[in-house]
């Protein structure tokens, strides 16, 4: 079990004693036929507000993955489609889920290259509110990566190491490299600090947030000083982790994560406006934002 409120959800992973469906590896059928006029003009909404804001803020291999996938603004993808192409370029599959998964079955789809994607849609009434990662956090977000071969390595090596993990009782170890690299990373390129990370790739206000904010630090990514680090899931997070390339993932696909638990569980856990001098910093934060949050929250309670 994860010990900390904020490790307690993550994209991809259901609450402890969500009812299972039909299948064992909580598998659905994607029912595309079913999706409304309603659902697809909201797919429209999003994609179209997102596609104009990621040029010049998404890395290089997003744009890539994006162009070369049967993803478009008239309609939510068919995972039949997307899992094709997919299949052809990297051997991954997308495959439909009515929401959160158990991290078990999470992982063993990761491990076989199988990724799951919330088969619903958010309401229109909530563009910016997402309880449980839906088809477009899921699709748009991730898909596209999945077609770069580091990511793709990298995902099903998390999948391993997340069936591993859970042996070790490291899973909130795992969870936080997760957290700030596949739903919060950015990456340095030639031309400026970018995004890769899904859950910033797929949120409107995250994408300006995550790189043009004063508020937030940009750190360089480091392993076990990840590990240690705790994440915010109600709010914009207040640190970033920056690869200096994204083919750094393919050294963490390979190495044991053992020695580096044991080496982070030793040291103190890290909040996460925290920065350290060991750190490379690429921006300091002045993190007036969630300063702000706070102290407005301080006020209604004493109210
Ligand atoms: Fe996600």
């Amino acid at each position: 079990m994860q010990s900390s409120p904020a490790d307690l959800v993550k994209h991809g992973a259901a609450a402890p004693g969500a009812t299972p469906p039909s299948r064992a590896d909580w598998t659905i059928d994607q029912g595309w036929a079913s999706y409304s006029a309603a659902d697809h003009a909201t797919w429209k909404t999003l994609f179209e507000r997102q596609t104009q804001l990621l040029p010049g803020r998404a890395c290089d291999a997003f744009v890539q993955g994006m162009r070369a996938l049967p993803i478009a603004a008239d309609r939510i993808p068919d995972f039949e489609r997307l899992s094709e192409v997919l299949m052809r370029h990297t051997g991954w599959q997308v495959v439909a889920v009515p929401g959160l998964v158990p991290d078990e079955v999470f992982f063993e789809h990761l491990a076989n290259r199988r990724f799951p994607a919330g088969n619903f849609i958010r309401s229109p009434q909530q563009l910016d509110y997402l309880q449980e990662p839906d088809v477009f956090h899921d699709v748009f977000g991730h898909v596209p990566m999945l077609m770069n071969p580091v990511i793709a390595d990298y995902i099903q090596a998390y999948g391993v190491g997340g069936l591993r993990a859970q042996k070790l009782g490291r899973l909130k170890e795992l969870a936080r490299v997760y957290w700030y690299t596949v739903e919060f990373g950015l990456v340095k390129q030639a031309d400026g600090l970018r995004i890769y990370g899904a859950g910033i790739a797929s949120s409107f206000t995250e994408t300006q947030f995550a790189l043009a904010d004063p508020s937030p630090n940009r750190l360089g990514f480091e392993l076990e000083r990840v590990m240690r680090t705790r994440y915010r899931i109600d709010d914009f997070q207040e640190s970033y982790f920056v690869l200096d390339d994204l083919d750094d993932l393919l050294a963490l696909a390979q190495i044991d994560f053992a020695p580096a638990y044991q080496r982070a569980a030793l040291a103190a856990e890290l909040e996460p406006s925290e920065v350290l001098p060991s750190d490379r910093v690429v921006t300091r934060g002045t993190g007036l934002y969630h300063a702000v949050k706070r102290e407005a929250q301080l006020q209604e309670v004493h109210a």
